[in-house]
């Protein structure tokens, strides 16, 4: 149980009683912070916060994670207000490609098809076939009809895709997370040595070698559901540190160690500056017209290549925000 200071209780009232009296909705990533789970409508992955995103009727979504997430929740929310409460809040590895860079390796493929892990900028997604995300890598992946993928910009997660999809060739491009990417093998199996019934569950940012000891592959939500519906009472998590703090909260019966490492990044959205969102309507993530038409139909064919029901506005018909 979260124990709350008096300040936080009194955000608490104040964000739910601004979120009825402006139409919003709340969307918050697995590793943020437990006190801002308080305030969320709901609580996933990048895959699950972008479906919360696209089906909602608020005016005004509150996407308290990174700022590639609000940019996803913008582009399929075209006519709505999509704030990022921390404008800082980045992600290192979506950092580690750039529209020039793919535009530069795809003249090197000229056969190949694209798809960029959800963790990347707009720009990036603009230049891509399809996005994918940590729960559906391997399905966009197999599905896309190319025999060559160039898959950007995880290196691990691309390792992770191409022992699932052998009949294909994936090149990755050579990006990482920080935080996985210093999990080690012998970190884990000290870990194991220590709780040898434990269970091993890791996000597949992580290194191969640390994959390979792993007896389940997840996105942080498949993670979750993968401990709750195991028999198992012990595990071993295998991603940033947020994540055993939800478990432990959610599951008080079961036991969870981790091999983790802080994100600095997803801990810097607060109480505080979900409330400065919702009263000052900030920070409002835009992105230009013409990328966004084409970064949205990355997104198009990620939903029409994995049979997810939504569907994206019409770019005709489309009254956009963007400039
Ligand atoms: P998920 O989509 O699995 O939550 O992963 C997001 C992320 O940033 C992992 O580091
Ligand atoms: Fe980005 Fe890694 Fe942080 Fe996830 S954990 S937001 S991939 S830096």
């Amino acid at each position: 149980m979260t124990t709350l200071t008096t300040h936080q209780l009194e955000l608490i009232e104040k964000i739910r009683a601004l979120k009825a009296s402006k139409n919003a909705l709340v969307l918050v990533h697995n590793y943020l912070r437990p006190e801002v789970y308080e305030v969320a409508d709901y609580i996933g992955d990048s895959l699950g916060l972008c479906e919360k995103a696209a089906e909602t009727d608020a005016d005004i979504v509150v996407f308290s994670a990174v700022h590639f997430m609000a940019e996803s929740a913008a582009l399929l929310l075209p006519t709505k207000k999509v704030l990022l409460p921390d404008y800082d809040a980045g992600c290192a590895l979506s950092d580690m490609i750039t529209a020039e860079q793919l535009r530069e390796f795809r003249a090197q493929y000229p056969k190949a098809g694209v798809v960029c892990y959800i963790n990347s900028t707009a720009e990036v997604k603009a230049e891509s076939d399809a996005v994918c995300t940590s729960s559906n890598a391997v399905e966009v992946t197999r599905a896309l009809p190319y025999d060559q993928i160039l898959f950007v910009p995880d290196k691990n997660l691309a390792a992770f895709v191409a022992k699932q999809v052998p009949e294909k060739e994936i090149i990755p491009w050579m990006g990482y997370c920080p935080i996985h990417h210093r999990i080690t093998a012998d970190q884990v199996r000290r870990a194991k040595a220590e709780n040898p019934n434990a269970k091993v569950i890791a996000h597949p940012e992580c290194p191969e070698d640390v994959l390979m000891i792993a007896d389940e592959v997840a996105s942080t939500s498949g993670m979750i559901s993968y401990a709750e519906k195991s028999p198992e009472t012990e595990f071993i998590v295998l991603t940033e540190c947020g994540l055993a703090q939800r478990m432990v909260r959610d599951m008080p019966n079961k036991k969870f160690m981790s091999v983790c490492n802080l994100c600095y990044d997803m801990k810097k959205t607060t109480l505080d500056s979900v409330y400065e969102a919702l009263v000052n309507e900030q920070y409002e993530i835009k992105i230009p017209e013409p990328i966004a038409i084409r970064a949205r139909e990355s997104f198009r064919k990620m939903f029409a290549l994995t049979s997810v029901p939504i569907s994206l506005p019409s770019l005709t018909s489309l009254t956009s925000r963007h400039g």
